[in-house]
């Protein structure tokens, strides 16, 4: 349609623009009139530009007689300093020097611009029609990523990440914390069976050659049932400060409950439970013969329970023999805590110290 209607203009503007379409059936060969040859010589480069940038594509006319064209495919942009195209994007840059510079700028390029562009010359001798490859390319952007999920140990989870570009970036998994372990590139990432060790924060990233990586991350939280790893007693006399402490890992988080024998413990009268996310104390403020006895904690969570028990037990006086209970009974008073001497010599010095206070 374009060649229709430059034949037609250049029955009216003159000779020149003859020539220039004449010069485009080198792209066209079958618009050639059999038997007709042309003089010319063609040149081709490739510009490469990022999208949203301004591109120029350079070209320079022989002298000040010459005449040019700029053609997008074969539909003509400019013919001299006609603009053919509405296009308000495009411009020609021209510079009257010893080159005269006949150069079309394209403003916010975008990958519909993508395509052959050809700079032609008409001089009285020849025409030149130079190629220019414009190649648009266009950063990464990551444009669907997984939201954050909560799933149970054992499942089998499935991310996905996806990203446009120009050329098409490359997607890669980074699980951040706590593990930095790198997962293999792709799309999806999918990890059968996950155990709590994978739960974090995973990174996608999609990269290609033309900007830096987008990175976006999704949060994998994985629950599992409580498991008491620590519960620990410290036996005191009686009128002292017990303490009893439950440690339990679980997510999400469990909510703990305390038993002495088979009775539920409750705060007041003396007791007192402090629970953190992961621990609960349960304190004895003033330790009287009827509260030794066997402790439960019990930390539940919606995937299940776990439980744990521990003695306490009155501190057997170095001076007397008559020990309640048998002092193997109570590993959190004799288990952790190095030589059994240095115990002993301290209890002494708190004896001492007590008898004191008696005193006064
Ligand atoms: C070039 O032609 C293509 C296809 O017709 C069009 O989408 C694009 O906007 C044109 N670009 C310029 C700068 O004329
Ligand atoms: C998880 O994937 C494994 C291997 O692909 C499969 O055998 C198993 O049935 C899947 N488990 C679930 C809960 O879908
Ligand atoms: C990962 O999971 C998705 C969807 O569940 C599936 O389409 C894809 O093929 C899987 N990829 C691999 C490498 O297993
Ligand atoms: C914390 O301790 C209180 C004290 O009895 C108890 O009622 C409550 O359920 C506990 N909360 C959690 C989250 O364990
Ligand atoms: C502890 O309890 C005993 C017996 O009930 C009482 O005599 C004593 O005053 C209490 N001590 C404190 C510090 O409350
Ligand atoms: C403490 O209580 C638990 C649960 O009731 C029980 O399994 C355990 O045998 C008891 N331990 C002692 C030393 O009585
Ligand atoms: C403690 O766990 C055992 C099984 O592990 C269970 O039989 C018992 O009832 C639990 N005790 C409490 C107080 O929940």
């Amino acid at each position: 349609m374009d060649i229709m209607i430059a034949v037609q203009d250049a029955c009216v503007s003159g000779q020149w623009l003859t020539a220039i379409i004449l010069s485009l059936c080198c792209f066209l060969p079958s618009c050639l009139p059999a038997g007709q040859t042309v003089d010319y010589t063609t040149s081709s480069e490739s510009v490469v530009s990022r999208q949203g940038d301004t591109a120029l594509l350079r070209c320079y006319l022989l002298d000040g007689i010459s005449k040019g064209a700029w053609l997008n495919r074969s539909s003509i942009i400019y013919a001299g300093n006609d603009k053919w195209s509405g296009d308000p994007r495009v411009s020609i840059v021209s510079n009257v020097g010893d080159k005269h510079e006949y150069s079309l700028q394209i403003q916010k390029v975008d990958v519909t611009d993508e395509g052959v562009y050809t700079c032609s010359i008409q001089s009285e001798r020849n025409l030149h029609p130079k190629l220019i490859q414009l190649i648009v390319k266009v950063p990464p952007k990551i444009y669907d990523i997984s939201s954050d999920i909560t799933v149970n140990e054992g499942s089998n989870v499935s991310l996905i990440c996806a990203a446009s570009g120009k050329p098409e970036p490359k997607i890669s998994w980074r699980h951040i914390s706590p593990s930095a372990r790198k997962y293999e590139s792709g799309e999806y990432l999918n990890i059968t069976g996950i155990s709590r060790d994978q739960a974090g924060d995973y990174e996608c990233g999609a990269e290609n050659d033309i900007a830096s990586p987008d990175t976006k991350t999704v949060r994998v939280t994985v629950n599992f049932p409580p498991a008491i790893h620590e519960m620990k007693s410290h036996g005191v006399r009686p009128g002292q400060v017990a303490l009893l402490r439950c440690e339990a890992a679980a997510v999400p988080s469990p909510v703990f409950e305390w038993y002495k024998g088979e009775k539920r413990i409750n705060m007041g009268q003396g007791i007192v439970i402090n629970n953190l996310s992961s621990r609960s104390v349960l304190t004895v403020k003033n330790m009287t013969q009827d509260r030794y006895g066997n402790y439960t904690c019990v930390a539940v969570n919606r995937l299940g329970t776990a439980n744990a028990s521990v003695p306490l037990n009155p501190i057997i006086e170095p001076t007397t023999t008559s020990a309640v209970s048998s002092p193997a009974s109570n590993p959190a008073m004799y288990g952790s805590t190095g030589g059994a001497e240095v115990l002993l010599a301290c209890w002494y010095l708190i004896l001492a110290l007590s008898s004191l206070v008696t005193v006064y």
